[in-house]
């Protein structure tokens, strides 16, 4: 299975989400290209307008960017699990560097969501990465794994988490598109530690039509997580292409 999905960030009023999900649903129709599972993972303001978009049944699923461990409760300015599973949310991101470096995000907390998305049947899409002088050291192959196996724990119950190999240093406008080469290493300890405990590992970081099919062909890797390059819904319905070997 190869994922294709992407994060809005904080980009986009409800309006600009609902175009975007009635683009790919016209787009996708009532079944994605065969092998290819795409996911949307739009600001929690539009996740329901998204979900509803593009309907019970669509094969795109609807994420969140972030939700808490405790189902509910004082805790201002978060939203719980079930309340983004409520909005129809299906899986949910933890764990994004700018989460880590801005807000206080750790491997304990990222631990803590991951058994809150498996309560509830969310999938969790974990997001790890080395930053660059880690990188620079030689040392990103531990780095994520400690990561990974920090956020699955002793867990016998993982099998749909989905991990995200994102490097620091090559997400957003001011990171540098990482090589295939580079990042064969860290995926590949990845799936010796933790592959048959998961669901997937997907590449994320400066993806773009031009460096897709490259990304993908990288053993170990089932999929691409994408920001920028798929803001505009034409360019993630080119990434679906590229995944579905059009
Ligand atoms: P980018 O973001 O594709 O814009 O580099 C990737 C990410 O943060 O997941």
């Amino acid at each position: 299975m190869r994922w294709i999905g992407t994060s809005f960030k904080m980009t986009k009023t409800i309006a600009e989400s609902a175009a975007y999900a009635a683009r790919l649903r016209e787009a996708v129709g009532p079944e994605a290209p065969a092998g290819v599972r795409p996911f949307v993972i739009p600001p929690a303001t539009a996740i329901d307008t998204v979900a509803r978009t593009l309907g019970a049944g669509s094969p795109v699923l609807v994420g969140a960017q972030n939700a808490h461990w405790a189902d509910g409760g004082p805790w201002t300015g978060e939203i719980s699990m079930p309340q983004a599973a409520d909005a129809g949310a299906a899986l949910v991101e933890l764990g994004h560097s700018e989460r880590r470096t801005h807000f206080a995000e750790t491997d304990a907390t990222v631990r803590r969501k991951v058994r809150a998305a498996l309560r509830h049947g969310l999938i969790p899409l974990v997001c790890v990465g080395e930053d660059a002088p880690t990188f620079a050291a030689g040392g990103s192959a531990d780095h994520v794994v400690a990561q990974a196996l920090a956020a699955l724990g002793g867990s016998a119950d993982t099998g749909t988490v989905l991990l995200a190999y994102e490097p620091v240093w090559a997400i957003g406008d001011a990171g540098r598109p990482a090589t295939p080469a580079e990042i064969a290493a860290p995926v590949a300890a990845l799936r010796d530690a933790v592959g048959d405990r998961v669901a997937g590992v997907l590449y994320g970081g400066s993806v773009a039509p031009e460096n897709a099919a490259d990304l993908l062909g990288v053993p170990g890797v089932d999929g691409l997580f994408v920001g920028r390059a798929a803001w505009r819904v034409e360019g993630f319905l080119r990434l679906l292409d590229i995944a579905a070997g059009r």
